[in-house]
C-alpha cells in the first residue's frame, strides 16, 4: 500500500518535471523501442504531456511495448510496429529517436560495436529520409562519433540533409557530470550544470570544469580535478562492468534522452532560449578536419539555430581538447567513409 501511493507521488513527479502546455501536435517516433534504453524511454516519452503520438518500432517486441505503456494515464496516442512496419511507424513523425543496436560488454570500446550497429543506422537512415525527410533525428545508438556521421551522410546522397536536425545525444556525459561533481562538492545537482564538449567515448568526452561555478573551486592541479575528469569520460564502463555482460546504460540513457526531447519539444513549441549541448556537424573544429562536435547549441523551433563557441577555457582544458581531436577526425572519418562506399 506504502509502495503504492510513493509510486503515485513519483510519478506525479515525474511529469511536473515537464513543462505542461502542449501547444503543438508532435508525434515522436523511437526505433529500437523494444531494448533496454527503448523501453523506459518510451515509458518517459508516454509520460511527457508534449508528445501528441508515440511511434514505437523494433525488429522485435515492440507492440508489446506500445500495448503497456498506451494503458498510462497521459494524452497521447501509442502505436507500436513490428520488423516490416518501419514506414508506418515513420509517418508523420516529427521527432525520431534511434537507440536500435547492440549495447558493449565489459573489455569493449564503443567503436567496437561499429561492424554490427553502423549498417542498422544506416538502414534506419535511409528509411527516415524516404518516410519523413524532414523529421528531427536524435542518435543514441553507439559509436555516436561514427553513427551521427553516417545518418549526415545517408541523409545527403539522398539530397535532403538538414545538418540543424540531426543530433547525437551526448545528453547523459552532461547528466553523470553534474552527478558526480555535486557528489564530490555536497551540492544539489540540478544546481550543479557542467558544459561537456567534443564527443561521446572516453577521451573526446571533455567535461568544461573551469565554467562550472561548483567545478571551478577544485585546482585543475589536483588529483580530485584529475579523477573526476576522468570518471565522465570514462563513466559508460562503470555502467558496464557492473551490468557484467548483461549490456550498458539503459535507465539513465532513457532518462538522458527524454530530458533532451522535451528541450527538442519546448524549442519546437516557440520556447526561447533553450540551450543544451548535442552532438551535431559544427564549425567549430572544422578547419582541424573535425566535421562533427558536441557543444551548446541553442533550439528553435527549426531544430539547431545557433551552435555556441566554447568560451573561456583553461590550459589543462585545452589539453584535454587537443588529445580529444585526433580521436574524434577517426571516428567521423570511419563513419563518412562507411557511409560513402554504402550502397
Ligand atoms: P539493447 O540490445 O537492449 O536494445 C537494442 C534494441 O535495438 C533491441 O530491442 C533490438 O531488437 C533493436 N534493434 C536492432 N536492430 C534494429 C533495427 N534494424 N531496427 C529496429 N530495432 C533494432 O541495447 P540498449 O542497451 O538499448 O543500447 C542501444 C544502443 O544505445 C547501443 O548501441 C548502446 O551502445 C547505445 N547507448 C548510447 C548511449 C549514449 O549516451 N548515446 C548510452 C547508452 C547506450
Ligand atoms: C554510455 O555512455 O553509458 C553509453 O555510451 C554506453 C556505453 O557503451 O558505455
Amino acid at each position: 500500500m506504502l509502495l503504492a501511493r510513493q509510486s503515485i507521488i513519483h510519478s506525479r513527479s515525474l511529469l511536473r518535471s515537464f513543462s505542461t502546455t502542449p501547444i503543438r501536435q508532435t508525434k515522436v517516433a523511437v526505433l529500437g523501442a523494444g531494448g533496454g534504453i527503448g523501453q523506459p524511454l518510451s515509458l518517459l516519452l508516454k509520460a511527457d504531456p508534449l508528445v501528441s503520438a508515440l511511434s514505437l518500432y523494433d525488429i522485435r517486441g515492440a507492440p508489446g511495448v506500445a500495448a503497456d505503456v498506451s494503458h498510462i494515464d497521459t494524452q497521447s496516442d501509442v502505436q507500436g510496429f513490428a520488423q516490416d512496419q518501419v514506414a508506418q511507424a515513420l509517418d508523420g513523425s516529427k521527432i525520431i529517436l534511434i537507440p536500435a543496436g547492440v549495447p558493449r560488454k565489459p573489455g569493449m570500446t564503443r567503436d567496437d560495436l561499429f561492424n554490427t550497429n553502423a549498417s542498422i543506422v544506416r538502414d534506419l537512415a535511409k528509411s527516415i529520409s524516404e518516410h519523413s525527410p524532414d523529421a528531427h533525428v536524435l542518435v543514441i545508438s553507439n559509436p555516436v562519433n561514427s553513427t551521427v556521421p553516417i545518418v549526415s551522410e545517408v541523409f545527403k546522397k539522398a539530397g535532403n540533409y538538414q545538418s540543424n536536425r540531426l543530433y547525437g545525444i551526448t545528453t547523459l556525459d552532461v547528466v553523470r557530470a553534474s552527478r558526480f561533481l555535486s557528489s564530490v562538492r555536497g551540492t544539489d545537482p540540478v544546481e550543479t550544470p557542467v558544459t561537456v564538449v567534443g564527443g561521446h567515448s572516453g577521451v573526446t568526452i571533455v567535461p568544461l570544469l573551469s565554467q562550472s561555478p561548483v567545478g571551478k573551486a577544485l585546482s585543475q592541479d589536483s588529483e580530485d580535478w584529475s579523477s573526476l575528469v576522468h570518471r565522465i569520460q570514462f563513466g559508460g564502463d562503470e555502467v558496464v562492468k557492473a551490468k557484467d555482460g548483461a549490456g550498458s546504460a539503459t535507465l539513465s540513457m532513457a532518462y538522458a534522452a527524454a530530458k533532451f526531447t522535451h528541450a527538442l519539444l519546448r524549442a519546437l513549441n516557440g520556447e526561447k532560449g533553450v540551450i543544451t549541448p548535442t552532438f551535431t556537424e559544427s564549425p567549430l573544429f572544422k578547419d582541424q578536419g573535425v566535421s562533427f562536435f558536441s557543444s551548446n547549441v541553442e533550439l528553435g523551433p527549426e531544430g539547431i539555430t545557433k551552435i555556441h563557441p566554447l568560451g573561456s577555457i583553461s590550459p589543462a582544458e585545452q589539453k584535454l581538447i587537443e588529445n580529444a581531436l585526433p580521436e574524434l577526425k577517426k571516428n567521423i572519418e570511419k563513419g563518412l567513409k562507411f557511409a560513402d562506399n554504402s550502397p
